[in-house]
C-alpha cells in the first residue's frame, strides 16, 4: 500500500508544496519540475521511515537534520545503471555515429563527451571503452575527453574510483573484463588507467547548473524520465546548445525526445533515441552540408 493511501496520512497538496520548498531550500535539490507521483512515491520512503503522518511533520523533522537531509538526497537520486546497458545503443553508436565524428576530426583536435547524469560512473567507461574499441578497430588515433556529471556527490565518489563489484561485472565480456579491468580482491575490479583517465567527473544539476558547452556527444539516459513534460524539453534544448554542429544526442530507450528541440535534431536511429543535432536548419551528412530540412 501506498503510503499517502494509509488512513491516517494526510496527503494535502499545500503541505506537500512546503515541504518541496523545504527541500530545496535545506538541501538545495529542486524538486519542482520532478513528477508528483515518482517525487511521492519517493518521499513515501522516508515519511514511513520518520513515521511521518503528514508532509508537514516531515518537513519539521527534516530542518536542520543532516542525517534525514543525506538519506533523502539518496532516496531522491535514483542511480541504478550499469555497464554497457542496453548494448544494442552502444552498438549502434558504435556503427553509425564514431566513424561519422572521427572522420570530421583531426588528430589534434579532441572529442568532447558528455555522460548527464552519470550515477556511479558505468556509463562514462562504457563509452570511454567503446571509443577505444573502436579505434584499435580502426587503427585511428584521436584525442577523447568525457566528462560524467551528476547531483548526487556520494556517487560521483565512487565514479571517480572506477571501482565496482564483482557481481556487477556479470555481464562484461571476458575479454573486456581482461582488457579494460583489474582485479583488486576478490569481490572488486577497477577500470584500467588509461581509460579512467579518459573520463572526468564533476557535481551538477542540470536544472539549475551552469550550461556547459563545446561537445560532440551527449548521452543523457534515463535521468529525464523522472521529469514533468516542461522541464524535459528545456533541458533538451540545454544539451541541443551544448552540442557542437552535427554533435550527436542520446537518450534513454523509454524517453522521448518533445518540444521545439525535436524539430532541431535529425533521427539517426530513433529505436536506440539517436538523434544529430541539425546545423541552422541544415543536415551535415559526412561533414558536408547537404540540403535544408526545417
Ligand atoms: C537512473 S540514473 C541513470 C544513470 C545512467 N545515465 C544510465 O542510464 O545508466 C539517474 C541519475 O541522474 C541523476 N540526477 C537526477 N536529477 C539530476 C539533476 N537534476 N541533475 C543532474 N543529475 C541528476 C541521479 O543522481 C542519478 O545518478
Amino acid at each position: 500500500m501506498m503510503y499517502g493511501e494509509e488512513p491516517h496520512f494526510k496527503d494535502d497538496e499545500k503541505e506537500f508544496a512546503g515541504l518541496r520548498d523545504v527541500i530545496k531550500k535545506q538541501i538545495g535539490f529542486n524538486c519542482d519540475e520532478y513528477k508528483k507521483a515518482h517525487l511521492k512515491r519517493r518521499l513515501a520512503v522516508r515519511l514511513r521511515a520518520n513515521r511521518s503522518t503528514s508532509y508537514k511533520d516531515y518537513a519539521d523533522c527534516l530542518v536542520n537534520n543532516a542525517d534525514e537531509m543525506q538519506k533523502l538526497k539518496d532516496c531522491l537520486t535514483i542511480n541504478v545503471t550499469e555497464l554497457f546497458r542496453n548494448p544494442e545503443t552502444y552498438n549502434a553508436v558504435s556503427r553509425s555515429v564514431l566513424p561519422e565524428l572521427f572522420k570530421n576530426k583531426t588528430k589534434n583536435n579532441t572529442i568532447k563527451v558528455w555522460s548527464a547524469g552519470s550515477s556511479d560512473g558505468k556509463e562514462a567507461y562504457s563509452i570511454a571503452i567503446m571509443m577505444r574499441e573502436f579505434m584499435d578497430n580502426s587503427g585511428r588515433r584521436y584525442n577523447i575527453s568525457i566528462i560524467g556529471t551528476d547531483i548526487d556527490e556520494n556517487i560521483l565518489r565512487t565514479a571517480e574510483t572506477g571501482t565496482y563489484k564483482t557481481e556487477q561485472l556479470k555481464k562484461i565480456s571476458k575479454e573486456r573484463l581482461e582488457k579494460f579491468f583489474v582485479k583488486i580482491d576478490e569481490n572488486r575490479y577497477q577500470v584500467v588507467d588509461d581509460i579512467r583517465r579518459k573520463v572526468t567527473f564533476k557535481n551538477h544539476d542540470l536544472i539549475s547548473g551552469r550550461k556547459l558547452s563545446g561537445f560532440d556527444i551527449i548521452f543523457c539516459r534515463n535521468v529525464t524520465i523522472y521529469f514533468e513534460q516542461k522541464l524535459q524539453e528545456r533541458l533538451y534544448l540545454d544539451f541541443y546548445n551544448a552540442l557542437n554542429d552535427g554533435g550527436y544526442f542520446v537518450m534513454g530507450k523509454t524517453e522521448t525526445l518533445n518540444g521545439s528541440a525535436s524539430k532541431l535534431f535529425i533521427p539517426v536511429n530513433p529505436g536506440e533515441r539517436i538523434y544529430m543535432k541539425k546545423v541552422n536548419g541544415f543536415q551535415v551528412i559526412q561533414g558536408n552540408i547537404t540540403g535544408r530540412v526545417l
